[in-house]
């Protein structure tokens, strides 16, 4: 269990999010770290494209389609040492659920902080949200997530062999949800 503090990133602090979020995926398939997102080596950054719908998702109301929230855990020199983020599921009639996303800064890793962000996110997705359910994808090749989640009520669904071929690999995802609604 990490003691960094856990905050609601806000709109204003996206740019310093954005510079945490392409220095960790340029470790994506490199070196001890396995893929953890479905992107070539090359060009592991965040889609520029994708950055307006991101920052608009974090000031749309929970009741509408497209919100998003993000939480950041600071370290002691305000350095953003791991995220979580929680979004709407696309489809209609899905919105007892959400989908989760998150990652923590390779000098953070194995202190607890991936636990700690999961949970602070699952209980707002109870607590405030009133969600039934957290669903992810995660790449099968990355075992330190799977651990991960499966150690925080994560269930395996499902998974999808072959379903990104990257670098020349062939990646499978798998897809993991958490019931929400047994907590009290
Ligand atoms: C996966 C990740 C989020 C784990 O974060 P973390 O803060 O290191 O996780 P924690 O310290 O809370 O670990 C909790 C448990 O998860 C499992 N785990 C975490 N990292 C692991 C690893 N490298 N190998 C095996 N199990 C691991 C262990 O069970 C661990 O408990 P333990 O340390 O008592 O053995 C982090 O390694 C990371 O950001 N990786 C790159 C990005 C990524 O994979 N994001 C998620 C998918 S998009």
């Amino acid at each position: 269990m990490s003691h960094l503090p856990i905050d609601l990133l806000e709109p204003a602090d996206f740019d310093d999010f954005l510079r945490y979020l392409n220095d960790h995926l340029s470790d994506n398939g490199r070196g001890d770290t396995a893929y953890f997102q479905p992107l070539p080596r090359d060009d592991s950054r965040f889609p520029a494209d994708k950055a307006d719908a991101f920052q608009a998702g974090m000031r749309t109301p929970l009741d509408a389609p497209g919100w998003r929230r993000v939480w950041v855990a600071r370290a002691e020199d305000g350095r953003i040492a791991g995220h979580v983020d929680l979004r709407a599921h696309p489809e209609r009639h899905a919105t007892h659920r959400c989908l989760l996303g998150m990652g923590v800064d390779r000098a953070f890793r194995r202190l607890g902080l991936g636990g700690s962000l999961i949970e602070h996110a699952a209980h707002w997705a109870r607590a405030s949200a009133r969600l039934d359910w957290i669903d992810l994808q995660v790449l099968s090749v990355n075992a330190p997530a799977i651990a991960l989640y499966r150690r925080n009520g994560f269930e395996q669904t499902g998974e999808i062999p072959d379903l990104f071929r990257i670098d020349g690999q062939r990646l499978a995802y798998t897809s993991m949800s958490k019931r929400l609604d047994t907590v009290k």
